[in-house]
């Protein structure tokens, strides 16, 4: 029989291996790394499928990001969902509806644009697509490979998404593995252009802090310009939305899939694989070990401390440490 120790170390081996973030188990998950500085690899994860929540981050003045000092995460899955409100699915940062201008990001992505600073949207522009997290504003068509799946589908029963790039393209591969849809892929969007298949009033609901959405052509929300300022009020759904099981098949595919930002990354310490072995091994040697490292850990903190002023000065103080030691932990992500 192997020693006892052998097989809490194997075991231990194991799970450390385990990514934090596996809630579905899915090798080269599709993910959008958000990238916000130059002078390190500051950046956070958004994960197809991730769970999202985990604290803010505060984008630091040092690479003149354009929106500096504006916060970004926290956002969790279940808080995805909007409504037909352009401005709607903030989980923070919605004190004032009428406009968006200055809210910070809690999915990890800014919201749609819809031209002509429609509710102080133009700092989102399309000039800014070149930073957009996910890449630039598309649009594609979601559509049933046959009317056959779904009772009371038609061959007509269309609907767009609208949001970056790499959102859209992820979403269209849940869909077609989940909903029977036939793939499609994304078209550039323009709010303004003429031909464009869908305009402000067709949206059907909103998802990510209004950076993503799903459309109807056959939903007119005579509501979506006039009283959007006050968050309230939107035309009802036309039935054969409403009640469609197409509909709600990929409303929840979305819901479910979407990329979200991530909790920061939780590094392992090895200290802590070796207090597993230790605790299990024996508590004496814990308390034992404990004691002894309680008492020269005092000592050697007091020489420390002396030496150090006599080497190198005035130190961090515990702020400084504990910023520079998180921004380290960005760095080492993924
Ligand atoms: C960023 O730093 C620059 C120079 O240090 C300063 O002029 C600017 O006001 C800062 N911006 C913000 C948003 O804090
Ligand atoms: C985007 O907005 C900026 C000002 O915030 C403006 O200079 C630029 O021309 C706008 N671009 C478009 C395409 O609207
Ligand atoms: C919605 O209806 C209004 C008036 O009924 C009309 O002017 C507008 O063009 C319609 N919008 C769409 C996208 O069909
Ligand atoms: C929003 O509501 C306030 C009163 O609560 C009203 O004065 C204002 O006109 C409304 N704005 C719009 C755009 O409907």
């Amino acid at each position: 029989m192997l020693p006892f120790s052998s097989i809490v170390l194997a075991l231990t081996c194991l799970f450390a291996t385990l990514p934090a973030t596996a809630k579905l188990d899915v090798k080269n998950k599709p993910q959008i790394r958000v990238t916000t500085s130059f002078t390190n690899f500051n950046a956070r994860i958004m994960d197809h499928w991730g769970g999202g929540g985990g604290a803010t981050w505060t984008i630091s003045n040092d690479s003149a990001h354009p929106f500096v000092s504006r916060q970004f995460g926290g956002g969790k899955r279940r808080d995805i969902r909007g409504s037909k409100t352009f401005g709607s699915g903030y989980p923070w940062d919605s004190d004032d509806a009428s406009t968006l201008n200055g809210r910070g990001f809690p999915f990890g992505v800014w919201p749609l644009w819809w031209g002509n600073d429609f509710m102080g949207t133009d700092e989102y522009n399309s000039t800014m697509d070149t930073i957009r997290p996910g890449g630039q504003l598309v649009t594609a068509e979601v559509k049933l490979t046959d009317p056959k799946w779904y009772r009371g589908s038609t061959k007509d029963e269309t609907y767009y998404v609208l949001g970056d790039v790499q959102s859209v393209t992820f979403i269209m591969i849940s869909f077609v593995n989940w909903c029977h849809t036939t793939p499609a892929w994304p078209r550039k969007f323009d709010p303004l252009a003429a031909n464009t298949p869908i305009r402000l009033e067709n949206v059907i609901q909103y998802y990510r802090a209004s950076s993503f959405a799903l459309a109807s052509t056959l939903y007119n929300n005579t509501f979506a310009r006039t009283t959007s300022a006050n968050s309230t009020g939107s035309s009802p759904l036309p039935q054969q939305v409403d009640r469609s099981e197409f509909r709600k098949c990929v409303d929840g595919v979305i819901a479910n899939a979407l990329p979200i930002m991530n909790k920061p990354p939780r590094i392992i310490k090895p200290s802590l694989k070796w207090g597993l072995i230790f605790g299990l091994n024996g508590i004496p040697i814990l308390v034992l070990a404990f004691y002894t490292v309680t008492l020269s850990y005092g000592l050697l903190i007091l020489i420390w401390r002396h030496v150090k002023v006599f080497l190198w000065g005035r130190t961090l103080t515990p702020n400084e440490k504990e910023q520079r030691e998180a921004e380290l932990d960005y760095e080492a992500y993924p």
